[in-house]
């Protein structure tokens, strides 16, 4: 059965995101039937949504034809999903005090579908209190309201408050349905991720790390298990929780990890995310070590197992084996030596020296024996979405 969204386009600069996303629905298979605010009316026009919906657009309350037969009131309810993209300050406002004085709204207090709303405004509209009430009012009453993104906004200013990139609002999209079609691809597949950095002693109050969050790791490994695969993740140290479905083995350092990812075999995929430290200190002090008269401690290093090489070169090697490659420089050019040095088939490679290491997003590019592709700038669960999906194809 098709499976069906009434979206509602309000008034800001976003909005000519929502015909990226109408594409994007069709794409999936999901009808769309779009109202457009009076506001939003400013920024797209009803042809192009017509078009791209091959749909008629509503926008007032006075255009249903059949108000006897209280059309508005069907509009509410003949989709299985109501969408709000973009939810402007003031849409959002009205939905959570229920006020209902344009069509829009007036379909939003009729109807008895789950309401998804993806925000666009300026980061103070976004942060001003009004809007932080209104919209723990809207979670309350039941209403998913998507995080807006971080970034430069059309008005100047930076902050949390662009509208999620449409990939991120179909992929909310897809899960208000109940999840895409294709849930079970990776039903009887066994996937192996590792996420997270590795603390290596230096002795028993101090380790050497990094800044790894562990957050594109784990992202990872819900994507793969929301496609139905049997996931086990190996994570460094990180307080994260453990998304549904997973089983997960928490390890310290880079040779406990190595003994959990061999443990873990056979797999049909790996995915190494983990920023596994390189290198650990020699011999870790059993006692603390104490500021003495000779001055500071050298700190002999040896290096660590490399996991990834190591997986690709056992008899045991998954058929798909993907590496991480966080890069601050030359990103693609270390990548695709990478590939090659570890035999690995994909490296997903990403520049960390920007703010990627604990942040929500991530812009990468996928290194294979085909070539190089590079994705745009996505939440991080976006990426993990997209790179399941291509796992899936692989297998
Ligand atoms: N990796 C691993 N074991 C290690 C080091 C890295 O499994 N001891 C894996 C990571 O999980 C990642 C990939 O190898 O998938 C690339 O890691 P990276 O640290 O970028 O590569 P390095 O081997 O450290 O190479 P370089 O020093 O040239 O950056």
């Amino acid at each position: 059965m098709t499976r069906r969204i009434l979206l509602i386009v309000g008034g800001g600069i976003a909005a000519y995101k929502a015909c990226e996303l109408i594409r994007l629905c069709r794409k999936a298979g999901i009808a769309v039937k779009c109202v457009l605010t009076g506001g939003g009316s400013h920024f797209v026009t009803p042809m192009t949504l017509a078009a791209l919906s091959e749909n008629q657009v509503h926008t007032t309350l006075w255009d249903l034809k059949d108000e006897a037969e209280m059309g508005h009131i069907q509009l509410s309810r003949e989709a299985d999903l109501v969408v709000v993209a973009p939810a402007t300050a003031d849409l959002l406002a009205k939905m959570a005090a229920g006020i209902a004085d344009d069509l829009a709204t007036t379909l939003l207090l009729a109807t008895d579908k789950p309401v998804l709303a993806a925000p666009a405004m300026n980061v103070r509209m976004w942060q001003h209190a009004a809007t932080r009430r209104n919209v723990a009012r809207l979670r309350g009453d039941g209403v998913t309201v998507l995080e807006p993104d971080e970034g430069p906004m059309a008005c100047g200013e930076y902050g949390p408050g662009r509208l999620p990139e449409p990939e991120a609002i179909l992929v909310a999209i897809e899960r208000a349905l109940g999840g895409p079609p294709d849930r079970g691809r990776l039903a009887g597949k066994h996937i192996l991720v590792t996420a997270g950095p590795t603390h290596e002693p230096i002795d028993p109050v101090r380790y050497i790390a990094n800044r790894s969050s562990g957050r594109q790791g784990f992202a990872i490994a819900e994507a793969l298990a929301a496609l139905g695969a049997r996931v086990t993740l190996v994570a460094g140290p990180v307080s994260i929780p453990t998304p549904a479905g997973v089983i997960r083995i928490d390890v310290e350092t880079a040779r406990e990890m190595a003994e959990a990812v061999a443990a873990a075999l056979p797999a049909d995929a790996a995915v190494m995310v983990a920023a596994v430290a390189d290198w650990r200190a020699e011999a870790a002090a059993g006692q603390k070590i104490k500021k003495g008269e000779g001055g500071p401690p050298s700190l002999t290093l040896s290096e660590n197992p490399d996991i990834l090489a190591a997986l690709a070169a056992s008899p045991k090697r998954p058929r798909l084996v993907i590496g991480f490659a966080a890069e601050t420089e030359r990103v693609v050019e270390h990548a695709t030596a990478k590939r090659q040095r570890k035999n690995a088939d994909w490296i997903v490679a990403n520049d960390v020296s920007g703010d990627v290491m604990g942040g929500e997003a991530n812009t990468v590019h996928l290194v294979t024996a085909e070539g190089v592709e590079h994705w745009e700038r996505l939440p991080k669960s976006e990426v993990a979405a997209r790179l399941a999906a291509r796992i899936a194809d692989a297998l």
